[in-house]
């Protein structure tokens, strides 16, 4: 994945700075207004070392509208209930449609997608922070590289020697497919992440998501091939024995990915690894 930023100063609707997202300048994007506004306050921070504070603005309400397009409006209108002019919010979003995981953040409280969090489903005030596990880069934005780099570091994917054409895959049957099919759905959000009491930002434990791809990919006949360095790392600082299975990954999982089956799934296969080592030494 490679997140965008949405600044509405970097210039006009659809273009300029980091390939950001629309923001609408118009009513063509929106139905007409009701009269009726929302109240948003935002967990304000200029850059990752920067203090915190909050900003409350109104946003004219419209049916069916979702937090992003009260972010987008408040960018493009960057004033707060009091009357006063301020920066436009930053916040990462990409496909608008619960697939990138990209704009996940705090939304009253709860960790979860701001593409999909309607307003007409949420309390007012409309409170929107950042997620707390990761480092904030400004405002809801937040850098979320450990995440992709403990994907790497237990390599999850299938690997492949080439570009050149290898013919067929190897046959996977209907009952495997339907096991891992849905341990694929995982969008990267971070939600998992982000309720885990055990993932801090002081420690190296990879979490729920990363531990659930290390099932996925050791199941696929061809990615099992690096099913033991996988294991590896799966027993090291960091690893699936630092899960206390408390489950709250599980009930926060926009994908509702069986994760504790994943759990204990991989703790299962990382004991059968170690006493394998141990008698191979
Ligand atoms: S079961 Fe609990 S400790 Fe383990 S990954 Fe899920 S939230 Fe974290
Ligand atoms: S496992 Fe679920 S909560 Fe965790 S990153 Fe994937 S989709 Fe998000
Ligand atoms: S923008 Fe992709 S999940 Fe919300």
């Amino acid at each position: 994945m490679n997140p965008t930023v949405t600044d509405a100063t970097a210039g006009s609707p659809g273009g300029g700075g980091n390939g950001a997202a629309t923001v609408p300048t118009g009513s063509a994007a929106m139905p007409t207004s009701t009269g009726r506004n929302v109240t948003i306050r935002i967990r304000r921070q200029d850059g990752p070392d920067k203090p915190g504070r909050w900003e409350e603005f109104n946003v004219p309400y419209r049916p069916n509208m979702n937090v992003i397009s009260c972010l987008q409006y408040i960018a493009a209108t960057p004033v707060t209930t009091d009357g006063r002019q301020t920066s436009p919010p930053v916040w990462d979003s990409g496909c608008l449609e619960e697939v990138c995981g990209a704009c996940t953040m705090l939304i009253n409280g709860k960790v979860r997608q701001s593409c999909s969090a309607l307003v007409d489903k949420l309390e007012e005030p409309i409170t929107l922070e950042p997620m707390t596990k990761f480092p904030v880069v400004r405002d809801l934005f937040v850098d979320r590289t450990r995440f992709f780099e403990d994907l790497k570091r237990v390599k999850a994917w299938v690997p492949i020697d080439g570009t050149y054409d290898l013919g067929p895959g190897p046959a996977v049957s209907q009952e495997k497919n339907d096991e891992r099919y849905p341990l694929s759905r995982c969008i990267t959000c971070g939600c998992c992440l982000e309720a885990c009491p055990q993932y801090t930002p002081a420690n190296r434990f990879v979490g729920a998501a990363v531990i659930s791809q290390v099932r996925l990919f050791n199941e696929h006949p061809t990615g099992a091939a690096l099913k033991g360095e996988r294991l590896e790392v799966m027993m090291g600082e960091g690893g699936v024995t630092d899960c206390a299975k408390a489950g709250n990954c599980v009930e926060v999982c926009p994908k509702e990915i069986p994760l504790l089956e994943s759990i204990a799934s991989v703790q299962r296969q990382a004991t059968v690894h170690a006493i394998k080592r141990f008698f191979n030494r």
